[in-house]
């Protein structure tokens, strides 16, 4: 299947750096061997979505709440992030798990929520290192996947070890392309066809230099990339590595 090349800018950037990341990577976006997709800051999904109309760039929010509307104060709706431009909302990342303290259930409801409002849900997976030192990974890894898609998910699935993110340290590719075996096995268990047909992006410390060889691996289709989406240059070379 045509790869995904997805760039989680995380809090990063002003309004006028969203803009230029984003036609920097417009203008590269030509003739590439995947498909991509840039989430910006909620603040900056209007600009960017506007400077990449028309282009083959799609893009998505990094979380969305469960509620179509209501007086959730900071908060912001699938329905929303639709209105301004968005087509995608990456959902369960571990620093939304961490930080916010988001359960898998909690993911759920987003994923719903999200598929509901007509956004590709980007669901995020991974263990902790850990629970990887322990022999937990895969165990891990399908509990969240289990309790965290909603029935009839059709969106896309993120396996980002939380110690690989932003440390530049990956798993081996031996140990990614199990658990995205793993990963692929419980969808088509799960979901039938469809389940043999999602998209699973390997995350965490993904680089221009590393990029060809975790893209080439068995069921990865594709990245999901924080830092190196920072610079286009680099998320463009990802993309190119995934021909
Ligand atoms: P990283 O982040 O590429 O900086 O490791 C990946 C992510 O958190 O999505």
């Amino acid at each position: 299947m045509r790869p995904l090349i997805a760039g989680n800018w995380k809090m990063h950037g002003t309004l006028a750096e969203a803009a230029a990341l984003a036609g920097a990577v417009r203008d590269g976006a030509g003739g590439l061997p995947a498909d991509l997709l840039v989430c910006p800051p909620f603040l900056h999904v209007a600009a960017v979505a506007a400077a990449l109309r028309g282009s083959a760039v799609a893009v998505g929010a990094q979380d969305c709440h469960a509620a179509a509307k209501g007086a959730h104060t900071g908060d912001v709706s699938a329905a929303m992030l639709r209105d301004a431009g968005a087509t995608h909302v990456i959902l369960g990342h571990s620093e939304r798990r961490t930080d916010h303290g988001e359960t898998d259930a909690a993911v759920r409801a987003k994923a719903a929520a999200a598929a509901g409002a007509g956004l590709v849900p980007v669901v995020c997976v991974g263990e902790t290192e850990a629970e990887r030192l322990g022999g937990q990974a895969e165990a891990v890894v399908s509990r969240q996947l289990a309790e965290s898609l909603p029935d009839g998910f059709a969106g896309v699935v993120a396996y980002e070890p939380v110690w690989a993110i932003g440390t530049g340290r990956t798993p081996t590719e031996a140990d990614i392309a199990a658990i995205h075996g793993t990963i692929r096995a419980a969808l088509a268990a799960r979901f039938g066809a469809a389940g043999g047909t999602t998209r699973i992006l390997y995350g965490g410390s993904m680089k221009p230099g590393n990029a060809a060889a975790i893209l080439a691996l068995p069921d990865v289709d594709g990245g999901l990339v924080g830092g190196a989406s920072l610079v286009a240059a680099d998320f463009l070379a990802i993309a190119r590595a995934a021909g």
